[in-house]
């Protein structure tokens, strides 16, 4: 028996897995990778290099990709995942394509990484309820790497735990009971075109301009690096219409892989509109480098240090400036932010000099949405709150998918009365980066204060979750001045208080 590779192998196979199939594969996962480079090499024969250096031959042969697709994609699906984005689908990002093609015109539907169908077919089932008349004008096409899972869809028979979230009345209208098993009615069968597709790699052909009306790739970018995301998120982006729609899973944002699109935000979900008339880039969202990017150690050593570490990040997103001549260059000195002394500021509470030394900047780095951001910041500890507002509107302006922007939006939301409005905001800072602590602790107060104690408690308790893992930059940012053990003690205290709340109102019942 072959022994396990060793781990210079196995690091070319991890690379390798990510560029042909798009998957990361975590440290924690090395093992596991180890064997199924083991089993790879004994079925193919011959050496572990030699089946390394197939794979990485751009005429690798499909079936190898697919034998790998087969040991290390995750295929859980279920029939009517996500009823919000259904609902979304049905009522708002299909009538409005359906209005955008014309009378008589065809709906161009794909679910990327389809898995066994249930995707594809759930979207068949839901256009047929909700908007019959128009089932004519759908097409939908599907696809997956994993051929096993194609096979699956192609038989469309499913067992009840693929419809465990199923509806009695549409299980009851779309499957006939088979044994132990359901099979799918055959109108809903036909509605489907199925392909084996690889989504890391590129085929001009397939990803037309505007070939897709709507497309959903709901748990798949999840799995894949940040690099093959951002490359699979710019083809989608060109082959989406202007005005065309993309699902993605609960779990998963565009944030930091696409400027391409508005985010839209009905029934109770997140999902992304293409922007008309831009070109899909990677190169756009890979340029940014946020603020609070995760350090590699979050214990906080010195706030000088944090300071110094966050400055750093700032400047490296400002562009170096352009060649000049001697005079330019030396107003350009004269002028240069010295970002260290803003964000000294803001760690000392001082806000108007934040926002003195944050006006000696050129326009041009001015304009820079992190800089804005420390604007916004300035401004609404400053009580400035309709300056703040207007800030993080230029913020998303160019950023729109900026969770820090939509946390300061929340804050001056509140300020100015409007709680439904802070709550939305937080709701989209959550959305976006499901690790950002502050809007988790500030949709706990909102909670608290509208008499929600449950609510309150439960963001809170993952405020304080997140508090203690939360970047120091964006606690010096964000956190209002105040160090993450004196938000978290804040937190423990609100939670604390909501609960006597709720406990003496259980008891009046
Ligand atoms: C977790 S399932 C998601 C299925 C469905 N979209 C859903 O949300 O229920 C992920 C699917 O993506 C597929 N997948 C992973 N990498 C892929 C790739 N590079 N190209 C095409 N499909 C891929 C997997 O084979 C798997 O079936």
């Amino acid at each position: 028996m072959m022994t396990l590779p060793d781990s210079h192998e196995v690091a070319r196979f991890r690379a390798l897995v990510a560029d042909r199939l798009g998957l990361h594969i975590d440290e924690s996962r090395l093992g596991s990778l180890a064997e199924v480079l083991r089993s790879r090499v004994a079925v193919n024969g011959g050496a572990c290099a030699a089946y390394l250096n197939r794979l990485a031959d751009d005429r690798c042969p499909t079936e190898d990709l697919q034998a790998l697709a087969r040991e290390l994609t995750v295929t859980e699906t279920f029939f009517f995942r996500g009823a919000d984005q259904l609902a979304a689908f049905t009522e708002s990002a299909l009538p409005d394509r359906l209005a955008a093609v014309g009378e008589g015109g065809i709906v161009r539907v794909l679910s990327a990484g389809c898995a066994s169908g249930d995707e594809p077919y759930s979207l068949a089932i839901a256009v047929r309820e909700a908007l019959p008349y128009a089932a004519d004008r759908v097409a939908i096409t599907a696809f997956d790497l994993n051929q096993t899972m194609l096979e699956k869809a192609a038989r469309g028979r499913y067992s009840s735990w693929s419809l465990r979230d199923a509806a009695a009345n549409l299980q009851a209208r779309w499957f006939t009971p088979e044994g132990s098993a359901f099979a799918l009615d055959d109108a809903i069968h036909r509605a489907v075109a199925f392909h084996q597709r690889n989504l890391a790699q590129d085929d001009p052909d397939f990803w037309r301009p505007g070939q897709f009306d709507i497309v959903f790739c709901r748990n798949v970018l999840m799995y894949f690096t940040a690099s093959q995301a951002q490359a699979a998120v710019a083809r989608i982006a060109r082959a989406l219409a202007p005005g065309g729609y993309l699902f993605l899973g609960h779990a998963e944002t565009l944030r930091g892989l696409s400027n391409d699109f508005h985010l839209c935000h009905t029934h109770d979900t997140f999902y992304y509109q293409r922007k008309e008339g831009v070109s899909a880039t990677r190169e756009a969202a890979s340029q940014r480098v946020e603020l609070w990017q995760p350090a590699a150690a979050i214990n906080d050593t010195s706030w000088v240090d944090i300071i110094q570490r966050s400055a750093d990040r700032i400047h490296e997103l400002v562009p170096a400036p352009a060649p000049a001549t001697a005079t330019s260059v030396s107003a350009a000195t004269r002028h240069a932010p010295d970002l260290n002394r803003v964000l000294e500021h803001l760690h000392r509470d001082q806000f108007d000099q934040a926002l003195e030394q944050l006006d000696t900047l050129p326009a041009a780095q001015a304009r820079d949405p992190d800089v804005l951001l420390l604007k916004a910041v300035s401004l609404s500890h400053s009580a400035a709150l309709d300056k703040a507002e207007a800030v993080c509107r230029e913020v998303l302006e160019c950023d729109e998918l900026n969770a820090g922007a939509h946390y300061v939006l929340a804050l001056c939301r509140e300020g100015a009365g409007d709680a439904q409005g802070a709550f939305e905001h937080d709701q989209v800072a959550v959305y976006l980066d499901p690790a950002f602590a502050m809007p988790r602790l500030h949709l706990g107060l909102l909670a608290r204060r509208r008499g929600d104690p449950e609510t309150a408690q439960r963001e809170l308790q993952q405020a304080i979750a997140l508090l203690q893992r939360e970047d120091p930059a964006r606690l010096l940012l964000f956190g209002g001045g105040f160090q993450r053990e004196a938000l978290i003690a804040l937190c423990r205290a609100e939670c604390a208080a909501s609960a006597e709340h709720s406990s003496r109102r259980s008891i009046r019942c």
